[in-house]
């Protein structure tokens, strides 16, 4: 049962950076290994039994060129998420152009007109909402707009946005965690020709070197049916799964050519918080982070490790080119402190044994090189453009993070669909400091509708503060546009958002925790935009 290797504390500051010689360093100067062809498959890993899934042409994270018209039904489907055990999930699932598809990853061109028709096929109220996208709040899936079961909604918008890997998943009130957990959520990719120059320019294909990775935690009985556990920690704490699914592939290894591959990673979890790096035997790999939640950054970076929250995303490039055949590199979540108490073993729950406690190391997926290859292209040293954040007139505005009772609150309140609390005006730029008043745990913070850019970590806990890149406390990830950030236990988090938008009349959006069961427990507040 223990199929993964939990290095608990293994793999603290210093250790990390005692062993961080880098793949490259290791295997010295790029080899002129001449190309191999014919090989016969790598051997299987027993660790990494499955086949990731890519997304292609068709079935489960198919790909969809996404102009036009679409008609999207949430439904139950039977899928076997683990191997040999078909299960019922939920799947959000699209019939076009004679092809069937579950959770497609839609793929448009900003400037797109899109037009979706949504039929809720569950038995209870959904609706969808574009985490990332700016639009109206008709448009927007705020759980206002919940339909009932056999209920249509219809959305007409445009995709203003810049490229970036944006992504939609439920959002009834109370049942967005429930209905994500058991398998709504798609990726949500925009295009424009900056992102299509950098395709070009790495020799990228989506679905084979340039691969978007959903990460996300499940809990399974024996029968391989998912468990959406409700007791009162899960409540306070969310849903914590005792096994990691990497496009919906649980213990995946990936087969590779020694190139540069592309990974869009979105954090689709409920709860759990990623550290995520590349190892190479003991050695941590540097990578290169191009992107965040909102888009390319302005130029790479080189990380070593970068944590992820539910609901953010990374873009990321890992360099494979000195690697030789039968080389592996291995994503995995570091180990970290998780910040808030482990949760009891009440009796009548999961085994302690079969636990996978938040903050182990856990390795998520395998990388295997299997053949060399020629690949003579080179990063771009300027991706994009990025404006220094705007300057707010306003002093900040202070978002309170803290708990009474149990429940989680945002400045004192939980979520009211009628209220407003918050309201900012059309076109102004303000600045808002998340403060996360202990004890508490980590919160990631996302506002619908904007992006905004981080400007100030203060009060972090060492292992974000290690990450600074800057006097003002930020991480390399906090660099690029942003929709959703992570607030530790006594951090203040200072953000900057610009609140114009070409919307008639006032727009009700919302902030609210990515942490989906405190989401769902109240912990999210209406936003007005007042015209
Ligand atoms: Cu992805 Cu309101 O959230
Ligand atoms: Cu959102
Ligand atoms: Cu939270």
């Amino acid at each position: 049962m223990n199929r993964r290797k939990f290095l608990a504390a293994a793999a603290g500051t210093a250790t990390v950076a005692g062993l961080a010689t880098g793949f490259l360093r290791s295997h010295g100067p790029r080899s002129s290994a001449p190309v191999a062809r014919g090989l016969p498959p790598l051997p299987p890993d027993p660790a990494f039994p499955n086949a990731l899934l890519l997304p292609g042409a068709d079935g489960l994270l198919g790909i969809i060129d996404a102009g036009g018209s679409l008609a999207i039904v949430a439904k139950p489907i039977v899928h076997a998420l683990l191997p040999g055990k078909p299960t019922r999930m939920l799947a959000f699932e699209t019939d076009t152009q004679g092809r069937l598809f579950h959770n497609p990853v839609l793929r448009v061109r900003t400037g797109t007109r899109m037009r979706v028709s949504f039929l809720n096929a569950l038995e209870e109220p959904s609706i969808i909402h574009w985490h990332g996208l700016k639009v109206d709040s008709n448009n927007d899936g705020h759980p206002h707009y919940a339909v009932p079961g056999g209920a249509v909604y219809d959305y007409q918008f445009t995709v203003p946005n810049r490229a970036a890997m944006y992504w939609y998943h439920p959002h009834p009130h109370h049942r967005t965690g429930a209905q994500v957990y058991l398998g709504l959520a798609g990726c949500f990719l925009v295009e424009d020709d900056e992102e299509l120059a950098l395709q070009r320019a790495l020799d990228l294909a989506l679905g084979a070197t340039d691969v978007p990775l959903v990460i996300q935690d499940r809990r399974f009985d024996p029968d391989g049916r998912l468990v959406f556990a409700d007791g009162a920690s899960e409540r306070f704490l969310g849903r914590y799964g005792t096994e990691v699914l990497v496009n919906f592939t649980p213990r995946p290894y990936f087969d590779v050519t020694s190139r540069v591959y592309r990974f869009r990673i979105l954090n689709g979890s409920n709860a759990r918080l990623y550290r995520l790096a590349f190892r190479h035997g003991d050695a941590l790999v540097d990578f290169t982070l191009i992107g965040t939640d909102g888009g390319l950054l302005d130029r790479p970076r080189a990380i070593r490790e970068a944590f992820l929250a539910p609901g953010e995303r990374i873009d990321v490039l890992l360099d494979l080119r000195a690697a030789s055949r039968g080389d592996a590199v291995t994503l995995t979540s570091l180990a970290f402190d998780p910040m808030h108490p482990e949760r009891p073993h009440a009796g009548g729950g999961q085994d302690a044994h079969d636990a996978l406690p938040d903050g182990a190391e856990i390795e998520l997926m395998r990388i295997r090189v299997e053949q060399k290859t020629l690949y003579d292209r080179a990063v771009p040293h300027a991706l994009s453009r990025i404006e220094p954040a705007a300057a707010s007139p306003y002093s900040p505005r202070l978002i309170v993070l803290d708990q009474a009772q149990g429940r989680w609150r945002i400045n004192g309140l939980t979520y009211d669909v009628a209220a407003t609390p918050i309201a900012v005006k059309r076109d102004s730029v303000e600045a808002w400091d998340f403060r996360n008043v202990r004890p508490t745990m980590p919160h990631p913070m996302h506002i619908h509708g904007f992006q905004f850019r981080v400007v100030s970590r203060t009060g972090s806990p060492e292992q974000q503060r290690r990450l600074a890149v800057d006097s003002s406390g930020l991480a390399a990830t906090d660099l690029g546009w942003k929709d959703t950030v992570l607030v530790w236990p006594g951090e203040t988090v200072r953000i900057v958002t610009d609140f114009s938008h070409p919307f008639l009349g006032d727009q009700v959006y919302m902030i609210h925790c990515h942490n989906l069961d405190h989401e769902d427990g109240g912990m999210m507040l209406n936003l007005r935009v007042a015209a």
